[in-house]
């Protein structure tokens, strides 16, 4: 059973100015998936705040971390940043993947720099902030999660 993390990253909904909704939908999504979503939470858009998750969530044993929100081009928008700086490596597939299959539905896809990323022993994954665009991503890159948890976690060593 795969142990997963939600991070909701946005200003506005960490001041309750309203409601989250790319947190449950991807939660929804990961239940759906038959992941059990252990911890979520909503940060600021601040990187020490999402680092601070990111690294909470690791510890208490989610093989999974998924952030939504802050992926794009405004000035708040800092969790690439965030995770490039804690991160042991970055797995540029999924972000790869990620734009190019949103970019066939959306062309404003292309402004999402979400990503992946090894910390600790966690995936990482960065997913845009519109819970569709968020769920849509999220299915894109799904078949490869099941291994990169297990290499992230050191519990395979080869493909
Ligand atoms: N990806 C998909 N699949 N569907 C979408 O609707 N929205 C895009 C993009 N990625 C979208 C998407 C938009 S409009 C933006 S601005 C970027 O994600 C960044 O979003 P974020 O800053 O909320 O993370």
């Amino acid at each position: 059973m795969m142990l997963v993390g939600i991070i909701t990253v946005s200003d506005r909904a960490a001041a309750g100015e309203y409601e989250d909704a790319g947190g449950p939908a991807v939660k929804a999504e990961c239940e759906r998936r038959g992941w059990s979503v252990l911890a979520q939470a909503i940060v600021p858009d601040d990187g020490g705040r999402i680092q601070q998750a990111i690294r909470s969530f690791a510890g208490q044993g989610c093989q999974l971390i998924l952030t939504t929100g802050g992926t794009g081009i405004a000035e708040r928008d800092v969790t690439p940043e965030a995770i490039r700086e804690i991160m042991r490596v970055e797995i540029p597939g999924f972000g790869e993947a990620m734009r190019s299959e949103s970019f066939k539905i959306t062309p404003n896809a292309i402004l999402s720099r979400g990503l992946a990323a090894v910390v600790e022993s966690a995936l990482v994954i960065a997913l845009p902030g519109k819970p569709g665009g968020a769920v849509e991503c999220l299915g894109f890159v799904a078949g490869a999660i099941p291994h990169a948890v297990k290499l992230a976690a050191r519990e395979a060593t080869t493909c």
